[in-house]
């Protein structure tokens, strides 16, 4: 049996090789899963853009400057040598792109288990966790796309909130009602920001996008105002406002910080805008600062115990895939890439930033 990887040169996104090798024997104590289907958006670029400084291309390693990115996913066990884990139980998380992928589960629970790979020991535990499908209060079968695109986004979206109340807002609403500016208020994780935000009193939700994009952001129903990059004059230079940054984009992030005299935080969490990204140095204002979930998740977990912080995940999670399926919101339209030149096809779709913000891409090699 071969397994099939899916390569990114590390210096040049936009090369890409189909690879087959042949799959390794298990050692004890291993599983061999076959990676059904995963999720690709700008997240999973951004995993490959930032592959060396935030240690992305850790998690899979390749040889001679090739890269395997991770995407978040579901599959089945084909092969066990681990006793706990049976043949044919099917596990959600973070999974190379490749036709299939060897663990080595260690703390295994109810609930799943860790990856124990040596070279994953260094890389954070979110990352290396696998949730098994019959056990996991967020699985539904009927849902499986939408988690696998969106379940990883919006705890990030929920944290960014979350993280923004818990510093009531720095201070950005003390005379007034605050104003967040999201930029690629398009992205699946501005979107579900925005979501958390809107629930809140005293804030309102401003997206920043593309001129394309507008139509799409005003539909999601969740900002108050969408704005096109270019009209950022439409927001008052006195406002006290926070920046929450998906794009990366140096010259915006200049703009904001130059024309926001009250700007009160700026928090970088993405890079949507892969050929615009720069320093955040030298900047007026507030420091431009990355946002790290684990940390705020840690900090959650630690007031509130891991129990109440996954309920209350759960309860916004269900409450934002609630509003997929509703008459007169977006549905996000779940757009299927099987076997490897469709996979090869709808990678360099998504790098360049290609095509519809109401699309998800699901992709499959096998
Ligand atoms: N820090 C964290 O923990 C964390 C967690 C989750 C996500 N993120 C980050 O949040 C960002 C959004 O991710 P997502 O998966 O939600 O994105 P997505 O839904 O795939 O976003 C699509 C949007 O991104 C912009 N875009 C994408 N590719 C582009 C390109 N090549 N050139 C210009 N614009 C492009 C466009 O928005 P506009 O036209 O509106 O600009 C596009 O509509 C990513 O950078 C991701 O890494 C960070």
């Amino acid at each position: 049996m071969d397994t099939l990887d899916f390569l990114v040169r590390k210096d040049q996104l936009s090369r890409t090789e189909l690879r087959t090798v042949p799959a390794p024997a298990l050692d004890a104590g291993q599983v061999r899963l076959r990676v059904d289907k995963f999720a690709l958006t700008a997240n999973n670029i951004t995993y490959a853009a930032f592959g060396d400084a935030m240690s992305y291309w850790g998690f899979y390693p390749a040889e001679d400057g090739w890269g395997r990115i991770p995407a978040w996913g579901f599959a089945d066990v084909i092969e066990s040598r681990c006793s706990g884990i049976s043949l044919g139980e099917r596990f959600y998380g973070y999974y190379p792109m490749s036709s299939a992928v060897v663990l080595q589960p260690i703390r295994l629970s109810t609930a799943g288990f860790s990856d124990g790979a040596a070279h994953r020991a260094a890389l954070h535990a979110v990352y290396n966790s696998y949730l098994r499908c019959s056990s996991d209060p967020f699985h539904t079968a009927q849902t499986e796309d939408q988690q696998a695109l969106l379940r990883p986004l919006f705890i990030t979206s929920w944290l960014i909130d979350d993280f923004l109340a818990d510093n009531n807002f720095f201070g950005a609403n003390d005379t007034g009602d605050a104003i967040v500016l999201l930029s690629s208020a398009s992205s699946k994780t501005a979107w579900g920001t925005a979501f958390m935000l809107a629930q809140r009193k005293g804030i309102e939700v401003v997206g920043l996008t593309s001129a394309a994009n507008v139509e799409f952001c005003k539909s999601l129903g969740c900002y108050h105002r969408v704005l096109d990059y270019g009209r950022l004059e439409q927001v008052a230079a006195d406002a006290a406002c926070i920046y929450v940054d998906f794009s990366g984009n140096a010259a915006l992030r200049k703009d904001i910080h130059t024309r926001f005299a009250n700007l009160k935080y700026s928090s970088s969490i993405g890079g949507t805008h892969i050929d615009r990204l720069g320093s955040a140095r030298d900047l007026p204002g507030p420091r431009a600062t990355l946002f790290f979930a684990p940390a705020q998740i840690k900090k959650r977990s630690g007031e509130w115990g891991a129990d109440l912080l996954g309920q209350r995940l759960l309860q916004a999670w269900q409450a934002f895939l609630g509003t997929l399926g509703k008459p007169g919101q977006p549905w996000l339209v779940v757009k299927r890439h099987q076997g490897p030149q469709a996979v090869s096809a709808a990678y360099a779709d998504v790098l360049a930033g290609r095509g519809d913000p109401r699309l998800g891409h699901i992709l499959a090699l096998n």
